[in-house]
C-alpha cells in the first residue's frame, strides 16, 4: 500500500507491517469501531478500513501524522476520523471493539519525552514503556465488553511487562505474534546505550518484535 508520508512522519515499518498482518488475517477489524493510537502515516487506520472496519478513528499527537492520515485516508478511499492529541484523552467516553497501537518503545537516555518531530515518533523514557504502560492503564476504558487490544514493541521492552499490565487492567493477554528483525537506524545509533544498561548483550543487533493481544476477562 502506497502512502504518502512527509518529513517527521514515522514511515511505517516491520512493526506496523506485523501489526497489520495480525490485525487482517486474524479479522480483528471486520465490523469492529477501530481505533489506531499514535497513527503516524494512517498505515493501521487505513488497512483496518480496509479490512472491513465499522468505524476508524485515528489518533496522534503530532499535526504532521494528523494531516498525512487524512491525506492518506482520501488517497485511498478509506473512511477514517483523524484527531489531535494525547493518546486516548480525544476519545475519552467513547468505546472501540478494537484499539490498535504501535507506540513509540525504544529506550532513551532520558524520561523527558521529545515534544517535537522524528524523535517523538520512537522515544519513550529510559525502559522504552512511558507510552505503553499508559496504553496498557487506560484501554480498557475505551473498549467495548467484547473488544479486544492490539499492542506491537520489541523485545527490549520487555513483552511480560505488557502482559502484566494488562492483566493489571483487568484484561487477559497474550503472545500473537513474534519475529526477529535486525535493528533499524535508531536502534543502531541505540546500541552502546542499550549494552550499558544490559537492555541487550554486547553485539547483539537484532531484536524480537512481539505482537501482544488483549481481550477482557
Ligand atoms: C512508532 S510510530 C507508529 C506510527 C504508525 N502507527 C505505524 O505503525 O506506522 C508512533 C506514533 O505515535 C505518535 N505519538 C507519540 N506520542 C504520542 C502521544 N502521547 N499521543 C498520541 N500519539 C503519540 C508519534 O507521533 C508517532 O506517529
Amino acid at each position: 500500500m502506497t502512502l504518502l508520508c512527509p518529513p517527521g512522519v514515522y514511515r511505517a515499518e516491520d512493526d506496523t507491517a506485523m501489526l497489520t498482518d495480525v490485525m487482517c488475517r486474524g479479522g480483528f477489524a471486520l465490523d469492529r469501531d477501530v481505533l489506531d493510537v499514535g497513527t503516524g502515516s494512517g498505515a493501521l487506520a487505513v488497512a483496518a478500513a480496509r479490512a472491513g472496519a465499522a468505524s476508524v478513528t485515528a489518533v496522534d499527537l503530532s499535526l504532521r501524522s494528523v494531516a498525512a492520515t487524512w491525506l492518506n485516508a482520501r488517497l485511498h478511499r478509506a473512511s477514517v476520523r483523524v484527531h489531535r492529541g494525547d493518546l486516548l484523552a480525544p476519545v475519552a467516553g467513547r468505546r472501540f471493539g478494537l484499539v490498535v497501537a504501535n507506540p513509540p518503545y525504544v529506550p532513551a537516555a532520558t524520561d523527558r519525552l521529545p515534544r517535537h518531530r522524528k524523535a517523538r515518533c520512537w522515544d519513550a523514557g529510559p525502559d522504552g514503556r512511558a507510552l505503553l504502560d499508559r496504553i496498557c492503564a487506560g484501554v480498557r476504558d475505551v473498549l467495548t465488553p467484547s473488544g479486544a487490544v492490539l499492542l506491537v514493541h520489541s523485545e527490549v521492552c520487555d513483552p511480560d511487562l505488557t502482559l502484566a499490565a494488562l492483566d493489571r487492567a483487568g484484561l487477559v493477554p497474550q503472545i500473537l505474534a513474534k519475529a526477529t528483525v535486525p535493528f533499524g537506524p535508531v536502534m543502531r545509533a541505540r546500541a552502546a546505550l542499550l549494552e550499558a544498561r544490559g537492555l541487550i548483550s554486547p553485539g547483539q543487533r537484532e531484536e524480537e518484535l512481539v505482537v501482544v493481544g488483549a481481550r477482557d476477562a
